[in-house]
């Protein structure tokens, strides 16, 4: 049997009621906050994502699906979703829009991962950007509604770490302490660690063998060589956050793994699980990197896989729940099946659920159907109901049953009351 390839994972219709409440849940704060819909590709030509995430980071480095096309163009399966929407932003032109632009995005992701609990190869994002903002309310506005998104799907034991790594004057000076940290234990790195050293020291740090953690342990931080204005700017962000009371944790550790990240970097990390449900950051700097204007930006992506994972774990809410049938229609003979045929039609047109046999089955395996589509109400039509217009609609849940007419104004009537 053909099985589906690692780290990917089939949705299967009785689980997938629960990513459309989360997909739309998360899609009303979204938009509340003015963000619209953006849809990218699914492959982008490869150069895109050496040169946005950076050719030094393990995304790139280790992680992504390239291929040549039969034109030989190489082409990567998208594995974030920033800096599609950045070149898409540059491409149609967006600078000239009302700015900031802002968008959201839900879509795909892939990444040759070590598969394991909560790191898959196919993983899903929802995701959202603000183009065209450099002040720190716009961090604020970010990281509040992202903290609402968490909240909305009552899951526990969610912290929000923070952290600034500043602009490329802050790094140049950060760069060197930290080269002189690692430069005292090279030769004891990883290959792959030696060979950023020179380039990207900072990537160093979010090398995942564990000997590199080991020697990483005490290296300088960021936060400690941060120029005044991105100081300001974090400060301006902490101090709106402590005045709507959300909570945060700074975390100096915190890095990120791609390299468009400026000033403010966040995670939202499970206690629980051990990971990261939603990050992001600011990336000052991308939109020129990718050719457009100088133009300020920051976003986060949420692990909707991930986010999936824990709610189904704690969430306790009967709000979510899969649909089930109003009504199920059975009939016995042909008369009656045209009646049942009609009615069917017109509820459903009505926008009312119905559900009826469609694999000419007894009327007992029909009625063993009903019950197991856990339909509300239960309509039998004879040829005595179709001579009469009336017949019998039981509650299923209580065993009532009454009578109703086989008009279409009646049976809504009756499995609405
Ligand atoms: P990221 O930290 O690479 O950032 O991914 C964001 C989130 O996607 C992670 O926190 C995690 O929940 C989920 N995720 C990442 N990799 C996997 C995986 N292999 N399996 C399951 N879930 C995963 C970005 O992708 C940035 N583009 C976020 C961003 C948007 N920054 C600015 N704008």
């Amino acid at each position: 049997m053909i099985q589906k390839p690692k780290g990917t994972k089939d949705i299967l219709p009785m689980d997938s009621y629960k990513w459309a409440y989360v997909e739309n849940k998360t899609k009303d704060i979204l938009e509340n906050y003015g963000f619209k819909e953006i849809r990218v590709p699914v492959f982008e030509q490869t150069e895109l994502f050496e040169r946005g995430v950076g050719d030094t980071t393990d995304v790139v480095q280790k992680e992504m699906y390239t291929f040549l096309d039969k034109g030989e163009r190489s082409i990567t399966l998208r594995p974030e979703g920033t800096a599609g929407v950045v070149r898409a932003y540059i491409e149609n032109g967006m600078s000239s829009l009302p700015s900031p632009t802002k968008m959201w995005y839900m879509m795909p992701m892939y990444r040759y991962e070590n598969v394991q609990k909560g790191r898959y190869r196919e993983f899903r994002q929802i995701g959202a950007e603000i183009i065209g903002s450099a002040s720190y309310k716009a961090d604020v506005e970010l990281i509040v509604m992202a903290d609402q998104i968490i909240k909305a799907f009552n899951i526990p034991g969610v912290t929000l770490n923070i952290n600034s790594i500043g602009c490329p004057e802050c790094r140049a000076k950060y760069q060197e302490a930290l080269k002189q940290f690692i430069g005292k234990n090279l030769e004891t790195y990883c290959d792959t660690c030696k060979t950023r050293f020179e380039k990207n020291p900072m990537r160093i740090l979010d090398c995942k063998e564990k000997k590199c953690k080991q020697l990483n342990q005490g290296a300088p931080v960021i936060i400690d060589y941060l120029c005044e204005e991105c100081n300001t700017h974090f400060e301006n962000v902490k101090k709106s956050l402590d005045t709507l009371k959300i909570s945060y944790i700074i975390d100096p550790g915190i890095v990120r793994g791609l390299d468009y990240y400026t000033k403010t970097v966040f995670e939202f990390v499970s206690e629980t699980e051990g990971y990261t449900v939603l990050a992001g950051g600011r990336y000052d700097g991308l939109v020129q990197e990718l050719g457009g204007q100088k133009t300020e930006a920051i976003g986060f992506a949420m692990g909707e896989d991930r986010l999936i994972d824990i709610f189904e774990k704690y969430n306790q809410t009967n709000e979510v729940a899969q649909k089930t049938p109003s009504l199920y229609i059975a009939s016995i003979g042909e008369i009656a099946e045209e009646k049942l045929q009609n009615l069917a039609l017109a509820l459903r047109k009505n926008g009312i659920y119905i559900e009826t046999d469609i694999c000419a089955r007894s009327m007992k395996a029909s009625l063993k159907y009903a019950d197991k589509t856990k339909s509300k109400y239960l309509l039998v039509i004879g040829e005595d109901e179709v001579n009469t217009n009336t017949a019998k609609i039981k509650n299923m849940q209580t065993g009532e049953e009454m009578d109703v007419k086989l008009e279409v104004e009646n049976i809504i009537k009756e499995i609405l009351k």
